[in-house]
C-alpha cells in the first residue's frame, strides 16, 4: 500500500511521526490496553531517543483522532505521553481543534490532563462554526519567552485578529459556558 507520503508527499520537513495508539488494529498487534502496557507511548519515548531529544522540540497529538476515524486512545495514554514529554523536555501540544469547545461533552479533552498541554490548537467550535476564528493558547512560561527585546512572536495571518471573528467568538464561548453547554450534553448521554 502506498504510504502518506507517496500519496501526498513530501510532507512537511523536520516532522516525524510516531504509530497513532489506535487499539482497533494496533499498530504495535497487542491485543488491547491494560493487557499491552501502551507500546504506543513507549514509541514516543524511544522516537525522541533516536533523533536526539535535543532536536526535538514538541509531540503534538489529536486527543480523538478525527481523520483516523474518530477514535480515541486509552486515557491513560495521555497521561503517559505526557509524562514523556516532561521527561524529554519537550512540548506538549494538544491539537484541539475538532475537540474543543464543548464537542466532547467536556470543554477540553484536555482539561484534566496531568501533566497538562502546554500548548493548546483551538478552532471550529471556538465560534460554533459561524465565523472563522482560530486560536493557539500557551502557557505563561511560553508567552513570557516572547516578551523583552528582540523576542517578538514572529507570526501572522491575512486576517489575524478580525474584531468581528473575535467579537461572535467571545459571545459563542459565553453562551457555551453560560448556558453550560457541554454539562447539559453530558447529562444526555444517559
Ligand atoms: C484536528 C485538526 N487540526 C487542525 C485542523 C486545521 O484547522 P484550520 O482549518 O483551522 O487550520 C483541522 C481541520 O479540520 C483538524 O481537524
Amino acid at each position: 500500500m502506498e504510504s502518506d507520503d507517496e500519496k501526498f508527499g513530501p510532507l512537511l520537513p523536520g516532522f516525524v511521526q510516531i504509530e497513532p495508539p489506535y487499539c482497533y488494529r494496533c499498530p504495535h498487534e497487542k491485543s488491547g490496553y491494560p493487557e499491552c502496557d501502551l507500546p504506543c507511548a513507549q514509541a514516543l519515548d524511544e522516537r525522541i531517543r533516536s533523533e536526539g531529544p535535543q532536536t526535538v522540540a514538541a509531540f503534538i497529538l489529536e486527543p480523538i483522532m478525527g481523520a483516523y476515524g474518530i477514535t480515541a486512545p486509552p486515557e491513560a495514554y495521555y497521561r503517559a505521553v505526557g509524562e514523556i514529554c516532561r521527561k524529554q523536555g519537550i512540548l506538549f501540544i494538544a491539537d484541539e481543534v475538532t475537540t474543543g469547545f464543548g464537542r466532547t461533552v467536556k470543554l477540553f479533552v484536555s482539561e484534566d490532563w496531568t501533566p497538562a498541554p502546554d500548548i493548546l490548537c483551538l478552532s471550529k467550535a471556538i465560534s460554533s462554526g459561524y465565523l472563522p476564528l482560530a486560536a493557539t493558547l500557551a502557557t505563561e512560561a511560553i508567552y513570557q519567552r516572547f516578551l523583552g527585546e528582540g523576542n517578538q512572536f514572529k507570526h501572522g495571518s491575512t486576517a489575524n485578529g478580525h474584531p468581528v471573528c473575535a467579537a461572535v467568538g467571545l459571545r459563542n464561548i459565553d453562551i457555551l459556558v453560560n448556558e453550560r453547554l457541554p454539562e447539559n450534553a453530558a447529562s444526555k448521554m444517559g
